[in-house]
């Protein structure tokens, strides 16, 4: 089995794994970004100080917001060939994709251009070229013609006559070159127009400004200022204005940059007469660059146009690059919204990474759970099952070992009651035995008697034993049936002869009733012979004489079923007694006589397929009935009994007489001379009770009950002087029987014998707990009874004395029970209490004490030996004897005290009690 710890082991491992690669996915897609910049573009600028400059810098990076796969690398070499050598070499090593180069000037860059275009780096030139072939492509205005319309629009200006100052810019870059030579091209056919000088200005406004502050004057006067570029024409005039002043010089330049100090505005402002426009190229280059990277055609040499600013359009130009400007402005704007929503994105874009990341996980952590969850059910269940599987095996176990410890059980009450089912036969086979034996010459003794007596419970001995071997064939399934088929009536009507005696002398209705003469069915004769003996037995046993007991033999209307029903009007059965009516042994009332028979009859006509049925009510009689299936299918081979079969009743039906009750003879030998003490014998047991009470009753009065609740009914009615108690009896065990008495004040006093089959040292010590004054076994021999009765009631005798004598001797052995200690000393008190009162009656105790007159009077006199007004002069006579010993009282105040209604009364009681007069008395106790 895999344990939990394993499983989620397991699952660890793939959870890291998962971890891991959402991990390496995050990564990837932050760098993204990054690895999104695929083209590194070095830009190599001569120079980015000029406003020209930077207008070409913010054209490219306005472009470049369309290919953000580009990155510029920009690098400015100030005006220095030296410097710009060194950045393009810069770019060369850091293998840049692409280089755009605007070189200083052309000699000294052109080698660099060209080792950059060898490695394999596509080189685009912006404005200015180099002296070589090797470049990618040329973007720029074409300067030697922007040259050329300066000099048509000078020529015209000049009206073909004029004189010309050129201010030149750096002059080894090729615009210089071109422009100057562009412009005298042209004026070189306007013979009249000439150059008059000619200086430096490198194409910085302060450069020219310091060269025209210097040189200027040398070439006055002259009417016209050429410069290279617009902010050396505005250094030119600015200088001429102070230092030639007065003098109407025109001034043009070259660019035509729009915004607020630039050669637009020049123009407007009538600072320059005109400017030529000339674009930096900066969207261009980035659009080419894009071509050349991604392999698309493209054109090597392009040129950007050029046109005249002058005051006949600076205006329009100026709108149009103002909404240029404005549109500009729009597109860095919107660069920046751009690059925010980018920014916002990438930064989206990674929360959503997270946050797609930590779904994932949770999903799979959830998978996982769930997984874990399922496999920790899917063991929980397997545990359950097994669980419940030992739980269910345990409890089979226990059931079956409850099963084998109630059969034990059983068995052992089985043997325990089949033993004491012997004890009662026993006691009434020995003292017979007992008697013959140490009288039997005796001519007052019955032997008759006595030997039927020995007869009848040996038969009911043997009868026991054989329902014991029956018992045990059939745990054995030894007990085989032998079926036969014989005439039911017949068979039937034979047994109830064996009763026809019984029942005339007890002057029953006794019958068979069937419509059928004859009717043939296969059953062991043997078996059936039992059953109907064992019901009819317990119907003579349990319906009174003059009864009636009907026998009726019939069939069920399917024919299948012969029925023998056995009814009577009886005493009948309580439904707790039907409901145990075949248990082996029920214990409850009217036990006598069902024994083990009902139980064995039952399994007799159970192993014939049949049917037992018993129908009871208390106090009007029982119906037993069997029903036997026709035919014998339903019996194997070797339970048939083939051939002609001659079946003879074996059982000794003399033993019928078991239930036939010696009346007559108790009767006969009733004595009815009153004797001095009375005895309730209460035994369910009438035989056994008969057979006491025969004996007995020469010396006491013989009280029966058959039950505990007529047992007790009898002690309370007539206080016995002892009671002899069973204790297996119906309803109220002898036990409880003894208890009520013992804890009862009227009849706590009553000595009692447990006379009982039940003689384990427990029974023993629950009789005795019971208060039970003796505990005798059966069988026992009815002179040690006697023997223990006589003891008994002499004891109570000796307490009578000692009440009635003096209170102060101790008893041996014969106390009385701490009730009837209470009784004398409550009784004694209260006579105390009403001592002066002579009319003290024992009607006011028995009130006082809650008891009837008759009790209090019984009580009295069995535990004090005294008439209770005897006993109330006792106690008076008593504490008088006390007075005249201990005080100096006249005796007439002593009898009064003492409750006597006059001195003489008092006096001859007293003399009577003590043999002395109260005066004697008195003088005695003084000399
Ligand atoms: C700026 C500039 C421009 C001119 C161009 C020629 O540096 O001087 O004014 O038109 O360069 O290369």
């Amino acid at each position: 089995m895999i344990s939990i710890s394993e499983t989620l082991n397991s699952m660890r491992s793939p959870l890291r794994h998962c971890f891991f690669y959402l991990f390496l996915i995050l990564l990837f897609s932050c760098q993204g970004e990054q690895n999104s910049k695929k083209y590194k573009i070095g830009f190599s600028q001569c120079t980015g100080l000029d406003a020209w400059r930077r207008q070409m810098l913010v054209s490219m990076r306005g472009e470049l917001v369309f290919y953000p796969e580009m990155e510029l690398l920009y690098r400015d070499a100030e005006n220095s060939s030296e410097r710009q050598i060194g950045d393009i070499e810069y770019f060369i090593e850091n293998k840049v994709d692409l280089l755009i180069v605007s070189p200083n000037e052309t000699d000294p860059i052109t080698p660099v251009v060209e080792k950059a275009f060898q490695s394999g780096i596509p080189v685009i030139m912006v404005d200015r070229k180099i002296n070589s072939s090797m470049y990618s492509a040329y973007i720029g205005a074409n300067n030697y013609e922007v040259g050329k319309l300066a000099g048509n629009y000078i020529a015209d200006l000049l009206n073909g006559k004029g004189s010309i100052v050129e201010i030149w810019g750096l002059r080894g870059s090729s615009p210089a070159v071109e422009r100057h030579r562009g412009l005298w091209e042209v004026l070189a056919k306007y013979p009249e127009v000439k150059m008059v000088g000619e200086i430096d200005g490198k194409w910085e406004q302060d450069t020219a400004k310091v060269q025209v502050q210097r040189t200027i004057r040398n070439f006055a006067p002259f009417d016209l200022v050429f410069a290279h570029n617009d902010v050396m024409a505005y250094g030119a005039y600015t200088v001429c204005l102070k230092v030639l002043p007065g003098n109407d010089i025109k001034f043009i330049g070259i660019d035509a940059l729009p915004g607020p100090i630039a050669g637009t505005q020049f123009v407007a402002d009538n600072i320059l007469t005109a400017s030529f426009l000339y674009p930096t190229g900066g969207e261009e280059s980035i659009r080419i660059a894009n071509q050349i990277l991604k392999g698309l055609p493209y054109e090597k040499e392009n040129t950007l146009l050029s046109t005249v600013i002058d005051s006949k359009n600076v205006r329009v130009m100026k709108l149009q690059y103002d909404k240029l400007l404005s549109q500009q402005k729009d597109i860095v704007r919107q660069q920046q919204l751009i690059n925010e929503q980018i920014e916002t994105y990438y930064s989206q874009r990674i929360l959503i990474l997270i946050l797609l990341v930590s779904l994932i996980i949770m999903i799979v952590a959830g998978a996982i759970g769930a997984y874990n969850w399922r496999e920790k059910n899917e063991i929980n269940k397997r545990l359950e099952a097994k669980r419940s599987e030992i739980l269910q095996q345990r409890n089979t176990i226990a059931a079956i070992a409850e099963k084998a410890e109630l059969a034990t059980q059983e068995k052992l009450k089985f043997f325990t009651n089949i033993s004491h089912e012997f004890k009662t036969p026993l006691t009434l086979i020995m003292g017979p035995v007992e008697e013959l034996l140490e009288r039997g010459g005796d001519s007052r003794i019955n032997v008759h008697e006595n030997l039927s007596l020995i007869r009848k419970n040996a038969m009911r001995l043997l009868r026991l034993v054989n329902q014991l071997m029956d018992f045990r064939k059939i745990e054995d399934r030894k007990m085989l049936v032998k079926a036969s088929e014989l005439d039911v009536v017949h068979f039937i009507a034979d047994i109830m002869t064996a009763f026809e005696k019984l029942a005339q002398k007890r002057k029953m209705d006794f019958q068979l009733v069937t419509e059928h003469r004859q009717l043939y069915a296969w059953f062991d004769p043997d078996m059936i012979d039992k059953v109907i003996f064992n019901l009819l037995s317990n119907a003579f046993k349990f319906t009174n004489d003059r009864g009636k007991i009907y026998v009726t033999i019939s069939i069920d209307d399917e024919q299948k079923h012969v029925t023998i029903c056995i009814e009577d009007n009886g005493i009948g059965m309580s439904e707790e007694h039907i409901r145990h009516a075949f248990d082996r042994f029920y214990t409850g009332e009217n036990l006598t006589g069902n024994g083990i028979g009902l139980s064995l009859s039952k399994e007799f006509i159970e192993l014939h397929h049949g049917e037992l049925m018993l129908r009871s009510e208390k106090g009007r009689g029982t119906r037993f009935c069997i029903m036997l299936p026709f035919g014998n299918a339903h019996f194997d081979e070797q339970q048939l009994f083939s051939g002609k079969f001659n079946w003879q009743r074996n059982s000794n039906y003399d033993f019928l007489n078991e239930y036939s009750l010696p009346q007559a003879a108790v009767e006969s030998q009733e004595n009815n001379s009153k004797k001095d003490y009375t005895v309730l014998l209460i035994d369910d047991n009438s035989e056994l009770r008969q057979y006491v009470k025969n004996r007995l009753q020469t010396v006491y009065n013989i009280e029966e009950a058959h039950d505990g609740a007529t047992g007790l009914r009898l002690a309370f009615e007539i206080v016995p002087d002892l009671i002899i108690c069973d204790v297996m009896l119906p309803g109220k065990d002898g036990f409880e029987v003894v208890k009520t008495v013992k804890e009862d004040l009227r009849t706590s006093h009553i000595p009692t014998i447990i006379l009982t089959a039940k003689g384990s040292i427990e029974q023993r010590i629950v009789g005795i707990q019971s208060g039970a004054d003796e505990y005798i076994t059966k069988p026992f021999v009815l002179e040690y009874l006697h023997e223990r009765i006589k003891a008994l009631i002499r004891s109570r005798e000796q307490l009578k004395e000692h009440y009635s004598h003096d209170l102060n001797i101790e008893m041996n052995g014969n106390t009385p029970g701490s009730l009837d200690k209470k009784f004398i000393n409550d009784f004694t008190a209260m006579i105390e209490k009403h001592m002066a009162n002579s009319e003290l009656h024992v009607n006011d105790i028995s009130r006082e004490l809650g008891m009837s007159r008759v009790q209090v009077y019984r009580k009295v006199k069995a535990l004090l030996g005294y008439s209770v007004n005897d006993y109330i002069i006792s106690v008076r006579l008593k504490k008088a004897k006390h007075l005249l010993m201990n005080t100096d009282k006249t005796i007439s105040e002593i009898a009064t005290e003492v409750g006597f209604s006059s001195p003489t009364y008092f006096s001859t009681s007293f003399k009577s009690k003590f043999n002395l007069s109260p005066r004697e008395f008195k003088t005695s106790q003084t000399a």
